[in-house]
């Protein structure tokens, strides 16, 4: 089975999980705003992987456009962010990105990732600032609010091997 690892990482995250999943799968690996149709069309399987950014996977229009295009591949879709994960969160992932039709096309998975401040681009920069503002202005902010908030000072990287495990047996299940 041939598989290609299709990602956009901004801080390093996503990429961290694109290689070990290309270790381990044996996967040929692209990154998101370089890889062309004629690159993927020989694959079985396409994994892609992005950040969420407010709620957003990067790279989502690569994705949806592959989607369509390629409706007899496997498509798994894992996303990157730095909440924990909960089942709600996941679901309104999965809502806010793609349509009824697109989610019985894939597979997705959430793989936690991280947060440093200093690697933010200059707009993303600015975007975490007012949630900061947000965050700090809250009179009961819940654990993971606190949490979001000490990674401003102490980046967070929740990313590691072990993590990928559910996404490999899945591929290796076809
Ligand atoms: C502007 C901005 C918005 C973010 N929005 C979310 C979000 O909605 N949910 C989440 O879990 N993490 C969010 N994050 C954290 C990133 O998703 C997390 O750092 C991710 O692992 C980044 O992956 P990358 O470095 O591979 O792009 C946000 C980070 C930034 C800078």
């Amino acid at each position: 089975m041939k598989i290609a690892i299709i990602y956009k990482s901004k801080s390093g995250y996503t990429k961290n999980y694109a290689t070990w999943l290309s270790e381990i799968l044996g996967a040929e690996v692209y990154q998101g705003s370089k890889v062309k149709a004629e690159n993927l069309k020989d694959y079985d399987t396409l994994i892609f992987g992005g950040g969420l950014y407010a709620s957003g996977i990067n790279g989502i229009k690569t994705i949806k456009k592959f989607i369509s295009l390629y409706p007899d591949k496997n498509i798994v879709v894992f996303a990157t962010g730095a909440s924990p994960g909960r089942n709600d969160e996941i679901d309104s992932v999965i809502k806010r990105n793609f349509t009824e039709q697109e989610q019985k096309a894939i597979r997705f998975f959430y793989l936690r990732g991280g947060f440093d401040y200093s690697k933010c681009t200059p707009i993303d920069k600015v975007m975490m600032r007012m949630l900061e503002l947000i965050l700090k202005h809250k009179s009961n902010p819940t654990p993971d609010e606190r949490g979001m908030l000490n990674a401003y000072t102490t980046p967070m990287d929740f990313t590691k091997r072990e993590n990928v495990k559910e996404l490999v047996d899945y591929v290796q299940s076809f």
